[in-house]
């Protein structure tokens, strides 16, 4: 049955707590593609197509063009960070672009200066903010953010919001009882609970207010019952957590066909260098933890052990991060898989990826603002597992496993969309096609 879908008209805020590298580079490709000086490589909401009904059929519509998404000239950016630089100032510091490629952006980067910030040292200890809020209770936080929200949506005459968290990783927290309930909750904002950090106050701010909330980083954030509670309370979409950008997207493509060939594994050793702020934040180990967290459960969940003892029951997982100044964005990584096949006989894979981080969470980020944006204009509400694809550990519903092989959360995703316009969904039995001849 097809979805009563609202059209996407007017303007789309996207407010991202965390204006830095990922944001910059998000805010300057999008205003780059306006301008017809760069595609929006990567983005499946701006260059994917779908397929719909039979391969036959031959329909194979971009996907923007099948459902209504926010045109990119429809756009508005804004957000908050603990420091005061506009956006022009933050891309050329990240160091990811060029200065030839922001230059011809620079009029409206300039523009783009962000909010004061909701901050605690308990959550983030390697930086230094100087564009932070005050206020008695984190409550209290929680309402300056959301009258900054009204405020932004009202100035630039936007007709909706979502609120993409872009900043730091913070210090790895575990869920406990003041995220429990809404009014658990609650009760611990005004109480100033210091299990509540601060990307919880914006979840918090911006899911109570109905606007769409999707967590880019690691840390928990959104991912709490409080917070899906309030979601389906206040008929919002929420995701996270963790851009699948770089090493973890690797794993994600290849876990999968190990797994499908009943290829054995002794064990994946990853390791990365990096140095940017976020390198620096991760250099951390609290920070670090928060990480090491969200990248470990991919292979677990891909692999399966408990179905496949014999080839996954021993595997050894390692994960490291180093913070290394000079590699700035240009981030390295090497993985080394120690495999076994046939009769038991060893070999091994390695693999060397030199990437630039924020070149590849950029479109994520995209997308999910996009896709959640849809999400909520189609009135569907809590956790949006039909992003998975996006996400390095998938927020799900209490107790179901999470899907991290990246070709079934793309079949995911496109399936969504089929079921929200009403279109048969794809299954690849592809009997079909020789139904007669079997049949006859
Ligand atoms: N780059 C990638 O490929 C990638 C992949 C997955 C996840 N991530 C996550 O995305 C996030 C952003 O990465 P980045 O490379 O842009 O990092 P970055 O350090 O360049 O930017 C993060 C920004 O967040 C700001 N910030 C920190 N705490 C804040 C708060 N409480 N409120 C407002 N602003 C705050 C910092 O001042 C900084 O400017 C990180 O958490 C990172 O782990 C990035």
């Amino acid at each position: 049955m097809k979805r009563e879908i609202k059209k996407a008209e007017g303007k789309l805020g996207i407010l991202l707590p965390g204006m830095g590298a990922v944001a910059t580079t998000l805010i300057a490709g999008v205003l780059a593609s306006r301008k017809g000086l760069s595609k929006p490589i990567g983005s499946l909401t701006q260059m994917g197509t779908i397929r719909l009904g039979k391969r036959t059929d031959k329909r194979n519509p971009l996907i923007k063009d099948f459902v209504s998404l926010a045109n990119l000239d429809d756009v508005v950016f804004g957000g908050w960070d603990l420091f005061t630089d506009n956006a022009y100032e933050t891309a050329n510091k990240a160091g990811v672009l060029e200065k030839s490629d922001i230059e011809p952006l620079k009029d409206e980067l300039i523009k783009i200066k962000p909010m004061t910030a909701v901050y605690d040292h308990k959550y983030l200890v390697n930086l230094t903010p100087n564009n932070i809020k005050e206020g008695p209770t984190k409550m209290d936080l929680a309402q300056q953010l959301m009258a900054d929200i009204e405020n932004f949506k009202k100035e630039n005459n936007c007709s909706r919001i979502v609120v993409l968290w872009c900043a730091s990783t913070e210090v790895y927290s575990a869920q406990t009882d003041v995220h429990a309930t809404v009014e658990s909750l609650e009760e611990g904002l005004r109480n100033n609970d210091p299990n509540i950090s601060p990307s919880m106050i914006y979840a918090y701010a911006a899911v109570k207010l109905g606007y769409p909330y999707i967590n880019g980083a690691p840390n928990l954030s959104c991912d709490v019952p409080a917070m899906v509670e309030l979601s389906h309370r206040t008929n919002t979409p929420i995701m996270g957590k963790d851009f699948k950008s770089g090493q973890t997207l690797m794993k994600t493509i290849l876990a999968p066909g190990l797994r499908a060939r009943l290829i054995g594994l002794d064990g994946w050793f990853s390791t990365n260098i990096l140095g940017n702020r976020d390198g620096e934040v991760l250099d951390d180990p609290g920070s670090f933890k928060s990480k090491e967290v969200s990248k470990s459960g991919v292979l677990h969940d891909i692999l399966e052990p408990e179905l496949f003892p014999e080839l996954y029951g021993n595997t050894y997982h390692k994960i490291r991060i180093e913070y290394y100044p000079p590699r700035g964005d240009f981030k390295e990584s090497w993985d080394c898989l120690d495999i076994f096949g046939w009769m038991n006989y060893k070999m091994q894979i390695k693999i060397n990826f030199s990437c630039r981080d924020s070149i590849l969470a950029a479109p994520l980020a995209l997308d999910l603002a996009l896709f959640i944006d849809l999400a909520k204009r189609a009135d569907m509400r809590g956790v949006q597992e039909w992003l998975s694809f996006y996400c390095k550990s998938p927020q799900t519903a209490q107790g179901l496993p999470a899907q991290n092989d990246v070709f079934k959360q793309l079949e995911k995703l496109e399936n969504t969309l089929r079921y929200l316009k009403g279109e048969d969904l794809i299954t690849h039995l592809g009997l079909d096609y020789y139904e007669n001849e079997l049949f006859a």
